[in-house]
């Protein structure tokens, strides 16, 4: 028995109790064979039945024929130890011969094998229930002192007339004893088949189930996409078939997901260089923030060193770096380039920028990761930032990282309305919003980078700066 789950159009999973196919074949061919064992031996069990009891009475009246027929002389002549020889060597000549009685006329006892019962008149059975009659012989059941016997009576003729009978019992244990060997024999004979059919019908439900289930499963590893294994071909028939037809259709699928995959991930490249090109315009566009994304994915990377970032996540934070300020494609020259005296609706235009990167990386879906770390590089720790207002641990870290380093490059940055401040400067400027615009911690680790990374004191750096 074994449990499957299965899913519904609405993707609610509900359990569902289904004996698999090997049960339900065990279950159609063992009562089948069961049956089809009992019923040949019940049917064998009445053939030798029938053929014992035959053979029982055609030998009594064989036996009890002879004796007639040789017995009318004698009979008639009065000689009685020729009776008496007859009867005793026929009872010796077969030990389930019960008794012989020839008889005259007169019912009296002749010659019996038993001397006692010679000259007494030969009694009714206490019951007698007719077995078949034969020409001149009938069989009967009769039960004579206690015990059941089969009697078969034949008339004695000498020359057309009646002289005399002769009476032949066998023990009825005669014919119950080789039945119950018989049937002993059946039984055992039965049991061994029936084990034997025990055994072919588990041979044969594994042989036809284990290819249905590697099919199964190669259906599942197909689906779930663990990668497929090619079913093993056994045997040439219709199972061998169409699992050679399935592992052909199998790697056919796999071919074109495989092309599709490549698609897919060559779009998506061109998807992140289209992006990297556009980050990298809108640093162009102006002059003063040249180069801003990369010097931001410096610093971040750093902290990111600092903090313990495996390598995936520091080039996810690299990436992010370099996407995060996207969105001011779409900021107009005369605002983007206008600095600090912005108006209101400018200032909102220029605000609305975190929003606008977050939705252009929403477009490719291996960009997704990246989507809320934009949308949120804005935040303020305390909760006073753009454009959710997020505070604390709702802020992305990617994001808390990136607004430390946008910070310190803004302020190390020669703008038209200001000269740009010294690195000690702006730690110290950033030190001031510890805990209001940046995390404390996080603060902290950038501080370390800023004094320890020589980086921000090289000629590259400053290159990189203008
Ligand atoms: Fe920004």
């Amino acid at each position: 028995m074994r449990y499957t789950l299965l899913k519904n159009g609405e993707g609610n999973a509900r359990s569902r109790f289904s004996p698999g196919i090997r049960l339900k074949l065990i279950g159609f061919l063992l009562p089948l064979v069961f049956l089809l064992v009992v019923s040949v031996a019940i049917a064998v069990t009445k053939i030798t039945d029938s053929e014992i009891r035959k053979d029982l009475l055609e030998r009594g009246v064989a036996v009890s024929r002879v004796i007639a027929l040789s017995a009318g002389y004698s009979l008639l002549s009065g000689d009685r130890l020729a009776l008496d020889s007859l009867a005793a060597e026929t009872k010796n000549s077969s030990p389930d011969i019960e008794y012989i009685a020839i008889r005259d006329t007169k019912n009296i006892v002749v010659a019996h094998n038993r001397i006692e019962d010679r000259g007494k008149e030969y009694p009714s059975p206490g019951s007698a229930t007719s077995l078949a009659k034969f020409p001149n012989t009938d069989a009967e059941e009769v039960v004579r002192e206690g015990r059941p016997l089969i009697e078969f009576t034949t008339p004695i003729l000498f020359a057309g007339k009646h002289v005399g009978t002769v009476s032949l019992a066998f023990s009825k244990e005669s014919v119950l004893a080789p039945q119950r060997n018989i049937r002993r024999s059946i039984v055992i004979a039965a049991s061994f088949i029936l084990v034997i059919a025990l055994a072919g019908t588990l041979v044969l439900a594994y042989r036809i189930t284990t290819p249905i289930k590697r099919l199964s499963s190669g259906v599942n590893e197909l689906a779930e996409g663990e990668g497929f294994h090619p079913i093993p071909v056994r045997g040439g028939d219709e199972l061998g078939e169409l699992t050679r037809n399935f592992n052909r259709m199998a790697e056919t699928i796999l071919a074109q997901q495989g092309h599709l995959s490549r698609y897919a991930k060559d779009l998506e490249e061109a998807y992140v260089g289209i992006v990297r090109v556009i980050a990298a315009s809108i640093d162009a566009r102006d002059p003063y923030t040249l180069g801003h994304s990369k010097r931001v994915a410096q610093i971040s990377r750093e902290m990111g060193r600092r903090l313990g970032f495996s390598g995936e996540e520091l080039e996810h934070l690299d990436k992010a770096c370099l996407f995060h300020d996207v969105g001011k494609i779409r900021i107009p020259d005369n605002i983007l380039l206008k600095g600090k005296h912005l108006t209101h609706p400018e200032a909102e235009e220029m605000r609305g920028h975190a929003i606008d990167g977050a939705e252009i990386l929403k477009m490719a879906p291996s960009l997704h990761r990246y989507v809320d770390i934009v949308r949120s590089h804005h935040e303020w720790y305390d909760g006073t930032g753009y454009p959710d207002g997020k505070r604390g641990s709702e802020i992305p870290v990617h994001a808390q990282i990136i607004a430390l380093a946008d910070a310190f490059d803004a302020m190390t940055t020669t703008r038209p309305y200001r000269a740009a401040l010294s690195p000690d400067d702006a730690v110290e400027e950033i030190l001031r919003y510890r805990g209001t615009q940046f995390s404390p911690s996080l603060t902290d680790v950038f501080v370390a980078v800023a004094k320890e990374i020589p980086m921000l004191e090289t000629e590259e750096w400053k290159g990189l700066a203008l």
